[in-house]
């Protein structure tokens, strides 16, 4: 199993669409490590992966919602502070628990579920404002 990278994903700002594209890869990274049963030695540097991304890639994305007068920001980084805490939780499950099967299941699905809903959903509407509005071509 992999995740896809789609265009109508796109935001249309590089460096935010780089950045989400690098999420999926460190995931299909991940998910191919889980098909070939090494998941267990690549889940510890995918969490500190992650858990680095998302405060640069919030920070970033944050300073364009901002620039664009982009009229549903607090509401977008209040998923962004919400999805903070679950890394959060998730990086003390994994001092708790370690790289169990339960842990990368849950991790697995927590990215996932964030790919499908915010990059999917979210942030899309973002990138439909900065069209619609004439911001961006
Ligand atoms: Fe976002």
């Amino acid at each position: 199993m992999a995740i896809r990278w789609r265009q109508d994903l796109e935001i249309g700002i590089e460096k935010i669409d780089d950045q989400h594209k690098e999420l999926v890869d460190s995931m299909n990274n991940l998910l191919e490590a889980c098909s070939a049963g090494r998941a267990k030695e690549e889940i510890e540097k995918t969490l500190a992966f992650i858990s680095d991304y998302v405060v640069t890639h919030f920070n970033y994305e944050q300073e364009y919602l901002q620039k664009y007068g982009y009229p549903k920001y607090d509401a977008h980084v209040k998923l962004h502070k919400f999805f903070l805490q679950e890394i959060e939780e998730l990086n003390k499950k994994y001092e708790e628990e370690g790289p169990t099967l339960h842990f990368i299941v849950v991790f697995n699905k927590k990215i996932l579920d964030w790919f499908i809903n915010h990059i999917g959903k979210a942030d899309r509407d973002f990138a439909e404002y900065l069209r619609s509005s004439g911001k961006i071509s």
